[in-house]
């Protein structure tokens, strides 16, 4: 894995980069990210696109990282919907559980993985955690002879803001609602994100994957390294968002265990044990 070194004016560079493309409409895998493909199936790049949880009682899990146990209470947030623990591995991040604007994660690095594209992108990046175990998964994935591609991974806050504004510019604010987080809402400012796609689907985000080899097992095997697929076909009403079979989304093994399990996505778990 490579450290996240990049200097802040460094960074604000990568970042122009990326908004550049995705205003640009660039599509294919030379970088392909969460935009207006959710519907299109066809995602242009950086046209591309990150809770918490207060419980009377505190595990010694929870006093080190802010890991949540299962029966506590949804996240505690401001007034505005901020989560007061916006790093913890298992934080509720959607439309009413915000990661705060300034909420940078720590321990990002490049997750050594395939990626259809070259260079040192923001988008390469992932929580130091999430990404030992994307390594993981990805490496028994080949070992059954599934070629998994990393596609998109951590964005800024400024950044999400600038992926929302393009979809929305392109395909309309209601229309981008459904597959693009506005920002503060979007997974991938947790670093706990990666979109994964496969060259069987051009490495496009397109719900296709869902149908192909590499999309079944990430749907199947995900959960063992800790991951979730977390908008899934039949839970559109409850995420807020269309299918996507490419965005898993790092929790940690056993709530990954639990949700796969009991076949829930993270806002049913939360309020079954409110
Ligand atoms: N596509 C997901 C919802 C995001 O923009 O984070
Ligand atoms: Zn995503």
């Amino acid at each position: 894995m490579k450290k996240w070194m990049i200097a802040a004016g460094t960074l604000g560079l990568l970042v122009s980069a990326g908004c550049a493309n995705n205003e640009s409409g660039e599509n294919g895998a030379g970088g392909n990210e969460e935009s207006s493909s959710g519907s299109s199936e066809e995602n242009t790049e950086e046209s591309q696109e990150d809770p918490e949880n207060g419980s009377e009682e505190t595990t010694d899990a929870n006093k080190n990282d802010g890991q949540t146990e299962p029966g506590e209470a949804p996240p505690e947030t401001s007034e505005e919907g901020d989560l007061k623990n916006p790093s913890a591995i298992d934080a509720l991040i959607n439309r009413e559980y915000h990661l705060p604007a300034d909420y940078e994660p720590e321990n990002l690095v490049i997750p050594d993985v395939a990626f259809p594209f070259e260079g040192d992108l923001q988008k390469k990046y992932m929580r130091e955690e999430a990404a030992a175990q994307l390594e993981s998964m990805f490496a028994e994935a080949e070992e059954e002879e599934i070629e998994l591609s990393a596609v998109s991974g951590y964005r800024s806050y400024d950044r999400q803001a600038s992926i929302f504004a393009a979809n929305a510019e392109e395909d309309g604010e209601e229309e981008a609602n459904k597959y693009s987080a506005r920002a503060g809402e979007s997974e991938h400012q947790s670093g706990l994100a990666m979109d994964v796609s496969a060259s069987s689907v051009g490495y496009s985000l397109t719900t296709e994957l869902g149908d192909t080899e590499e999309g079944k097992w990430l749907e199947e095997n995900a959960h063992e390294y800790g991951f979730v697929v977390r908008y899934p076909e039949d839970k559109t009403e409850i995420t807020g968002y269309q299918y996507e079979p490419w965005h898993v989304r790092y929790v940690g093994e056993d709530l990954a265990e639990k949700l796969h399990e009991n076949d829930l996505v993270m806002e049913e778990y939360y309020r079954e044990n409110k």
